[in-house]
């Protein structure tokens, strides 16, 4: 523990404490980010950033690319799609759910509230009468994360286009969702930005620390570890047991800062996945993609 504090707190210290200039817009913050990696780390073009920390890694880059000749996640992509016409879930959406998942999030104006593409699929399951307590259904992992990953495997190639139109509801979302990434949080007192901009690139606890930007393209992931977990839960593995969103990934990172996780698909962090996403903007989409 007393070792873990150490590494840690390592990259605290190096991580600067400076928050962004107040009068912003969300075109002003793409690029006073963008510009931040892009002198971190010059020579790494922008769309590489949809690779995570295998952008910035040749070794490790190697290894992943390795996995990804059998990727782990091709059967539950397939489950997926089946679970995805079973419950008839193209009618729900625009292009019958192909192609689409680059818009999310997106700012619903009769609602005055930003979707995410799980929300979208509760919601449109929950709309065909679908017992989703009875089936087990939840946002993080398990078969809404199969279906997700099948909707975002239709859409690689696709470039992130989430809108944050002039409109002051979708305003104050963005500007949560911008706070929530460079506030502190936890016993340990680490912001998203400490570890995933100031410090990227570096290592804590014998984990290589990714760039923000980019880190929305991919998801939801297909991680070994979460695979292995959930097996060992079951007694069984099953062919989504790795899918995890990226809310779900959140909540990882809250608990390693020993902050409690906050609830999936709750308003913070939604407005939390709008702002990371929007900063991702033009960026293609690859996932489900491969991770430890
Ligand atoms: C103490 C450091 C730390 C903090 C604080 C932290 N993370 Fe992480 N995060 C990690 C590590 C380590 C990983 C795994 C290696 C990697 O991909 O960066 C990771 C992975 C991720 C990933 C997956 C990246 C990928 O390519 O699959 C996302 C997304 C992410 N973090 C988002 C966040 C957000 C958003 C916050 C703030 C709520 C946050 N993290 C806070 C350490 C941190």
């Amino acid at each position: 523990m007393k070792k873990l504090l150490i590494a840690v707190t390592a990259v605290a210290t190096l991580g600067a404490v400076t928050l962004p200039a107040v009068a912003s817009t969300p075109q002003s913050d793409l690029k006073e980010f963008r510009n931040y990696f892009f002198k971190k780390f010059p020579g790494v073009k922008l769309q590489d950033y949809g690779n995570g920390i295998y952008a910035i890694d040749a070794a490790r880059r190697f290894e992943w690319e390795a996995m990804e000749e059998f990727p782990p996640y091709e059967d539950g992509v397939e489950k997926g799609k089946q679970l995805f016409e079973k419950y008839k879930l193209a009618s729900c959406f625009q292009n019958g759910g192909i192609g689409i998942k680059q818009n999310y999030p997106y700012f619903d104006k009769k609602s005055g509230k930003v979707r995410t593409l799980e929300l979208d699929i509760m919601t449109c399951l929950k709309k065909k009468g679908v017992d989703v307590k009875k089936e087990k259904i939840k946002y993080k992992k398990g078969k809404l994360a199969a279906m997700a990953a099948y909707m975002a495997y239709t859409s690689r190639g696709k470039k992130q286009n989430v809108v944050v139109p002039n409109d002051a509801k979708a305003l104050a979302i963005y500007d949560r969702g911008k706070h929530t990434f460079y506030a502190k949080r936890g016993q340990l007192n680490f912001a998203c930005a400490d570890c995933h901009m100031y410090s990227a690139g570096l290592m804590a606890r014998g984990n290589l620390l990714s760039p923000a930007l980019g880190q929305t393209s991919h998801f939801p992931v297909w991680r070994r570890k979460w695979a292995k977990k959930t097996a060992a839960k079951k007694g069984k593995s099953g062919p989504f047991d790795g899918f995890g969103t990226i809310q779900r990934r959140y909540g990882g990172c809250n608990k390693q800062v020993r902050a409690k996780p906050l609830k999936a698909q709750g308003d913070e962090y939604t407005a939390l996945e709008y702002f990371h996403t929007y900063m991702s903007n033009g960026i293609k989409l690859n996932g489900p993609a491969v991770r430890q």
